[in-house]
């Protein structure tokens, strides 16, 4: 893989400029600085290999050259969009289930909010990050690791949460720049729209856990209140893309995307 190959995989599709690398810090810190210098939406960062790839909550995320996807793609908000910035995580989530079964026939999950689940291991994860000059958006990168072969999988003694690749699912090769291009025109097309309900419809529809026990913890560093988690039975969305939790009162509680820790109990 090199930048020959990525440019032509990714040939018709609105990508006006891409920056690969062999091995790369991490390719969202240099779409974000990129983002900075003022871009086009559509510019794509990739790299084959991360030395320091970050996953959420400060985690660490790792890519080794030749067995997965770590990209980070360049968006550009328009103002009306602001409020829904929290969407951009689903989207990259959704825009990957949407790939994997149009070419592969899967049948991926998503937990909320935007972790790609297969048999229950999860083979993706994103990384929202937003740049502001003041009150204005710059923009925001979507930063997607895919783990497509088996020797990208992590043991289950390294991570939270049990980890897969797609071709573990598949049984089978997996063509990396296949996945790349199938991710990116989904992502496209539902970029030509707005996020509204059939976004909202087609992600419920992937939703794991859904009727089942779960808690939510927020983020030690996010906190901002005494209430360290939230434990019911996960009933759905509403219509702004919070988890909604019926606790054991009966009552439902809307848990907002941001930076909290979904599990099933
Ligand atoms: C997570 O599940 O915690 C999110 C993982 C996101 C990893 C991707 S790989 C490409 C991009 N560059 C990074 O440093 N992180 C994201």
């Amino acid at each position: 893989m090199n930048e020959e190959t990525v440019k032509s995989a990714l040939d018709g599709l609105p990508v006006p400029q891409v920056r690969w690398f062999d091995s790369i810090s991490s390719t969202n810190d240099v779409a974000l600085q990129w983002v900075s210098e003022g871009v086009q939406e559509g510019c794509l960062v990739m790299a084959d290999a991360q030395t320091q790839g970050r996953g959420r909550f400060g985690r660490r995320w790792v890519t080794q050259p030749e067995d997965s996807l770590a990209f980070s793609i360049i968006m550009k908000p328009r103002a009306e969009e602001i409020p829904q910035l929290g969407l951009f995580s689903p989207l990259g989530a959704l825009a990957i289930c949407q790939a994997l079964e149009a070419d592969w026939r899967l049948k991926p999950l998503i937990k909320w909010p935007n972790d790609v689940l297969l048999s229950g291991r999860k083979a993706a994860g994103i990384l929202v990050e937003v740049v502001w000059s003041g009150n204005d958006l710059q923009g925001l990168v979507i930063g997607i690791g895919l783990n497509i072969a088996p020797s990208s999988v992590p043991p289950d003694e390294q991570v939270l949460y049990p980890a897969t690749c797609v071709e573990q699912a598949v049984g089978g090769a997996v063509d990396r720049m296949q996945a790349l291009r199938s991710i990116l025109a989904q992502l496209f097309r539902w970029r030509a729209q707005p996020l509204g309900e059939v976004f909202f419809a087609e992600w419920q529809k992937r939703l794991a856990f859904l009727g089942e026990s779960v808690q939510i913890d927020w983020d030690a560093q996010q906190r901002d209140s005494e209430e360290p988690s939230v434990r019911g039975v996960f009933v759905g969305l509403d219509q702004t893309g919070n988890a909604l939790i019926r606790l054991p009162s009966g009552e439902k509680r809307a848990v907002s995307v941001g930076d909290v820790h979904f599990r099933p109990v």
